[in-house]
């Protein structure tokens, strides 16, 4: 290239207009938003890349590795809780929302991180976590050291003079309790998760106001979007009635969605998000399809897009059945199929590895199994979520013994199992399959000591297959899930099909293969996925009409008459 082309595309490049078509360009104005065409890549900063051998991710250790984030071609990153915290959920209790993480670093290393995404035209989303504070949070502090504090009233507190409230179940807790005695006012505060987080009082309209400066101290600084955790809990009756016995079983009716819950995100929406160009997603979609639009649909002015846990909650140790996966995504999507927006996602950091649940990690599998998963994520209407490692196929670490586990709700579980007499070796089996930490193992870089992710001692142990499954390995191997990945976010960026495409879902009955039509005008594509270890023919009108292949993890197709014969785990794209 003369050194006149390479400037002249570097200046086009610049100005936004490299020549290139934009595949987008027929897709109406008003049906395109930023956040709808995004691929979101979650990092776990905790479990990312350490920059300073303490063993504990931070954000220099991010900044390091941003070409890589940008070589995924990922467009935007949620990054976890980054604010200071003493850590009893890794973050999710947060002591200053303003302030950065000790164990993460300082505010400089976040102005850089910004800058270096932004350079790379990579958004970011930020966690903020508001349903609870920690408990070391200065507003409880002041607020439990008397009851006439002005900040009393920042948390919910039972004067114990009323006798024991009714009660409320905690997620966290070893005795399932979610009220706990405070001696130095003589009353009971709630927290539906550990006693370190204590829920703020969104009735109080000062509450709501600090949030919301928070929010704008962040927007401010040009971060592009917001990831509500737990924000479903976070309106609550404060008469705190009595709930029917056995209510924890199937707590989310009496928890989600409660009371003025919609008019607090109203509220927010117009302190803050209608004023930047920044997205907005809350963790969970209440009960109901309902509860969900109402969330997202437009004319409301609360969110942008519902992140709903049916699917994510189908896999169990046992395994699943595929027809009900495929029913569950086929009715979500046929629920905003006219109207609002859907989050894709089958893991994140309160889940086991992607492979393990919904794949298959033994070694003949795991490879295909991985590639096919992400094929399914990436090609499904809704914006994909993809979670730091599973491009590479990172598998579950298998712990054995408590002591192994780092996660609060693990321990704590353990805890009442034991204190109930329970079955603790069923319950470490379940662990061993589904415990969250086998989601926060450390990115696996490299096969050098600690996986290349620290040079001191991680803060969880390093999966022994990091030999083999890592970033340096998997760059090389045009074969591996990360190119995969790669190949796959391309499609998708690449073609508005893969985006905005209606989808119809194919032999719903078949248990094995996940088949589903996309298309978008003249444009149709045929997505198949065989979920099973199996050889498996499948007949179908469509691939009579096949154009072209755009993606297989597999090298052959074959078609015949109709009929495909499926590989194990095989996934495929055609273009009808
Ligand atoms: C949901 C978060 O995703 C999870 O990691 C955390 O433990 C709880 N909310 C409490 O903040």
């Amino acid at each position: 290239m003369t050194k006149f082309t390479a400037l002249t595309l570097l200046l086009l490049a610049m100005l936004g207009c490299t020549g290139k078509p934009d595949a987008f360009k027929d897709v109406p104005a008003g049906e395109r938003a930023w956040w709808k065409e995004a691929v979101i890549y979650q990092v776990y900063p905790r479990s990312f890349k350490d920059s300073n051998g303490d063993g504990v991710g931070d954000l220099k250790g991010i900044i390091e590795k941003l070409d890589y984030i940008k070589s995924l071609g990922v467009t935007a990153v949620w990054l976890n809780p980054i604010y200071s915290s003493p850590n009893d959920d890794n973050g999710y209790d947060v002591s200053d929302y303003r302030n950065i993480m000790s164990d993460f670093g300082t505010m400089a290393d976040f102005d850089q991180l910004l800058q270096g995404m932004h350079q790379r035209g990579i958004k970011l989303i930020m966690d903020v976590v508001v349903n609870h504070s920690s408990d070391e949070h200065p507003w409880f502090v002041q607020s439990r050291s008397s009851r006439d504090n002005p900040y009393r009233d920042y948390y919910h507190w039972w004067p114990a003079e009323k006798g024991k409230p009714n009660y409320r179940y905690s997620l966290f807790d070893v005795n399932g309790d979610a009220w706990k005695y405070d001696s130095t006012t003589n009353a009971y505060y709630l927290h539906y998760f550990s006693q370190k987080q204590p829920d703020l009082n969104w009735e109080n309209p000062k509450v709501r106001q600090e949030v919301y400066d928070i929010m704008k101290f962040w927007a401010d600084k040009g971060v592009d979007g917001f990831r509500l955790d737990a924000f479903q809990f976070a309106a609550k009756d404060t008469t705190f009635p009595e709930f029917p016995v056995g209510y924890e079983k199937n707590f989310m009716p009496y928890y989600a969605m409660q009371g003025n819950l919609h008019s607090y995100l109203k509220e927010m929406n117009d302190a803050v998000f209608s004023h930047y160009d920044v997205m907005s997603v809350a963790e969970g979609a209440g009960n109901s399809f309902q509860d969900a639009h109402d969330l997202v649909d437009a004319d409301r002015h609360e969110l942008n897009m519902a992140y709903a846990f049916e699917g994510v909650d189908i896999a169990k140790p046992d395994g699943y059945s595929l027809v009900h996966l495929k029913a569950v995504f086929s009715r979500w999507d046929s629920a905003f199929a006219e109207k609002g927006w859907l989050s894709i996602f089958l893991s994140n950091h309160d889940q086991a590895r992607l492979v393990s649940r919904y794949g298959n990690d033994s070694p003949p599998f795991r490879s295909p199994s991985a590639k096919m998963l992400n094929t399914f994520l990436l090609s499904m209407r809704g914006t994909p979520y993809c979670y730091y490692g599973d491009e590479l196929g990172m598998t579950n670490s298998g712990f054995k013994s408590i002591s192994q586990y780092k996660d609060i709700s693990a321990i704590n579980g353990y805890q009442k199992v034991l204190n109930e007499g329970g079955d603790t070796l069923q319950y470490l089996k379940n662990m061993a399959f589904g415990s969250r930490d086998n989601g926060r193992t450390p990115m696996q870089w490299d096969a050098k000591t600690q996986a290349g992710f620290t040079s001191g001692i991680p803060w969880l142990p390093v999966p022994a297959n990091y030999v083999s499954i890592n970033v340096a390995a998997e760059e090389q191997d045009p074969a591996s899930v990360l190119n995969h990945f790669k190949k796959m976010v391309q499609l998708r960026k690449t073609n508005p099909v893969l985006v905005y495409g209606q989808y119809q879902l194919l032999a719903p009955e078949n248990p094995d293969i996940y088949a589903y039509t996309r298309t978008l005008g003249a444009q149709k594509v045929l997505v198949l996925l065989n979920f099973s270890a199996k050889n498996l023919p499948l007949e179908l009108p469509e691939l009579k009409s096949i154009k072209e292949t755009w993606i297989n993890n597999y090298p052959e197709a074959s078609v015949s008459d109709g009929t495909i014969s499926l590989q194990p785990y095989q996934a495929v794209i055609f273009n009808l």
